[in-house]
Formats: structure tokens, C-alpha cells, sequence
């Protein structure tokens, strides 16, 4: 198909690795001999015809960066009819025939929706949740992950130091997945995940601390996902039991920031080019995928509909190698 131009933007929460998607589509779609514009804040860009011409210049020295260089936001208006008409318009107007949305689940819903109204999309998966249901990986978990890592590394000296219990809350919204590879990188004691809620706290954390405190060790990390909802009790609740000290600390957005790592930015690099080259062929509605190690493109209203499973082996390893 002969692409004369197409728009990228970034929408939902921001990941690191964003930037580095934008430049390899902005790169492919020049080499292509395709124009790029860069549409600013999601959908919101698009409705409002906020958007710059990205050349091969525009893009330099942003892999290595954190956040988007496009901004982003969630678009509520681009859920209504209106909304979407006022997007289609503006990129008919503007000679746009394709765009490429990096985001979440919500992106490719709206991205979807815009496929059916003529315009062609593809998506790629960024979110520091990793829980996008078609695909293994999203870009920007594994920064997050060496981010959270990090910041537990600091607070398990000080936690050792004061002999203290310290319930960690990472991010992740309803998944857990942040929370379990976290929770174990850093060997914490007990991980606590929304996927598994009910759990008994006095069967699963207060006697696994009283056994570990038999052995002699005296400090503790409790990774806990921020679904669970409940962290500040927990916290009260291990201190009332246990007589330890205990301590909340919750990472929040500092985990969405920071320098992409080598998978995050190698990632974007190859979604990027496969998304523009999904547009070359006239494809539409396509959601960007890793499978078994395999990138792959699915269609997005069947990518919405999957399921994808918590790993409870990982799980239970976790629990069988923290003592
Ligand atoms: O989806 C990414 C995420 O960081 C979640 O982990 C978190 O629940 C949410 O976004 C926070 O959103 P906001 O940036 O609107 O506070």
C-alpha cells in the first residue's frame, strides 16, 4: 500500500521505553518514504489536531529517556461517538491515513474503534503492568522491575539495620505480575497479589515470620501488589502480632520513570518498525504481541477478549525459596 502519512501517539499511563518505540516508528516510516506526525497527549492530540511533523532529527537522543516525548493522557471524550467522529475528521483533514498508538488496554480499545471508522491502526503493548492480555511482555515492565528492585535493595538495609518488618507496595494495578517478579528478585518474605485475595494472613505471614524468626533473622520485606488494597492494615495487623516494627513504603509512580533498560528499548525498537510495516501492507486493527518469544500481530478486538494467566508456579517457588 502507498502510505503518504501517519501519526503516532502515546496514551495511558506513560512506560519507559515509549520514547524509544516512537523513534523506530518515526525512523521505519521515513526509510519507507512514509511522513510521520507526532500527535501530542493520546487521543486527546487527535481530536484537538494537536500534532507536530517528526523528521529523522526529531527523534535523536530520546531511546535512552524515560516518560514520552509525545506526553500522554486518558481520553475520555474519545470514548464517545463524537469524540471519535471529531478524530477521524481531523485526520482526514490532515491527510493521515494510519496511526500507530502505543499504550495499554484501553489504547486498543480506542484504536479499535477508530479501525472500524476507516482509519488504519496498529498498536504496540507498553505498560508497567504487564498486564496486557494478549501478550507476554508489554514495554516498560522490565524497567519498572530493575526500578523496584532497586529501591527494595535500599530499603532492606535499612530494614535490617532496625530489625523491622517493611511492607513494600508496588504498582500494577489489578495485576500482580509487577509485584511477584519484584517480590522475587529482591527474595522477599512473602509476596501478596490480587489475583490470590483472600489469603490467611495469620496461617501464611505472621507464623512464616515467627518460623523465620527461630532461625535467627530478624528483618523482613513483604512485596504487596496495590490491588490487594490493604496494604496500611496489613502493616498494622503484622505489627500487632508479631511485636516487630513495621514500616510501609509505597514506590508509587517513581517505578513508571527512569531510563529504559536494553530489553525495554530492544523491544520497542522491533514493535515499533513491525507496527508501521503492518500499515505498509494495509493491515489494520492489528495489536502487537510477544509469544513465546515470537512478536506476532493479532487482531485487536481478539486480543481484547484472551486471557492471560498469573503465574502461579513462579508463585509458588517464591514461597518455597523464602525463608
Ligand atoms: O497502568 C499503569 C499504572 O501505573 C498502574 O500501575 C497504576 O495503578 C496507575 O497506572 C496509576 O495511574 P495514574 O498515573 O493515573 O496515577
Amino acid at each position: 500500500m502507498n502510505l503518504k502519512k501517519i501519526g503516532v501517539l502515546t496514551s495511558g499511563g506513560d512506560a519507559p521505553g515509549m520514547n524509544a518505540a516512537i523513534r523506530s516508528v518515526v525512523r521505519t516510516s521515513i526509510f519507507k518514504g512514509i511522513s510521520v506526525v507526532g500527535i501530542k497527549r493520546g487521543y486527546n492530540g487527535l481530536i484537538n489536531g494537536d500534532f507536530q511533523e517528526l523528521n529523522i532529527r526529531d527523534v535523536s537522543d530520546i531511546i535512552h529517556k524515560g516518560g514520552t516525548v509525545l506526553y500522554t493522557a486518558r481520553c475520555k471524550k474519545f470514548t464517545t461517538e463524537e469524540g471519535m467522529d471529531q478524530a477521524v475528521e481531523t485526520c482526514k483533514k490532515n491527510g493521515i491515513e494510519g496511526i500507530v498508538a502505543i499504550g495499554g488496554d484501553g489504547t486498543f480499545r480506542g484504536a479499535g474503534n477508530l479501525a472500524q471508522k476507516g482509519i488504519l491502526c496498529t498498536c504496540i503493548p507498553a505498560t508497567i503492568d504487564n498486564d496486557i492480555v494478549c501478550s507476554d511482555y508489554s514495554i516498560g515492565f522490565d524497567t519498572a522491575l530493575n526500578t523496584a528492585m532497586e529501591m527494595i535493595d535500599k530499603l532492606r538495609d535499612t530494614s535490617q539495620s532496625h530489625d523491622r518488618c517493611t511492607i513494600v507496595e508496588v504498582m500494577g494495578r489489578r495485576s500482580g505480575n509487577l509485584a511477584l517478579e519484584t517480590g522475587v528478585s529482591c527474595g522477599a518474605t512473602f509476596i501478596i497479589v490480587p489475583e490470590i485475595p483472600n489469603i490467611d494472613i495469620d496461617a501464611n505471614i505472621v507464623k512464616k515470620i515467627k518460623d523465620i524468626q527461630l532461625t535467627g533473622k530478624k528483618h523482613f520485606i513483604i512485596v504487596v501488589g496495590e490491588g490487594y488494597g490493604k496494604t496500611n492494615e496489613l502493616s498494622k495487623y503484622i505489627a500487632e502480632k508479631t511485636n516487630m516494627e513495621t514500616r510501609v513504603a509505597v514506590l508509587g509512580h517513581v517505578q513508571r520513570g527512569g531510563d529504559p533498560s536494553v530489553r525495554d528499548r530492544v523491544i520497542a525498537t522491533h514493535m515499533g518498525n513491525y507496527a508501521v510495516n503492518l500499515l505498509t501492507k494495509g493491515m489494520s486493527s492489528r495489536v502487537i504481541a510477544i509469544n513465546n518469544n515470537k512478536i506476532i500481530d493479532l487482531d485487536i478486538n481478539e486480543a481484547l477478549q484472551m486471557h492471560k494467566d498469573f503465574n502461579y508456579q513462579l508463585y509458588d517457588i517464591a514461597q518455597q525459596v523464602s525463608s
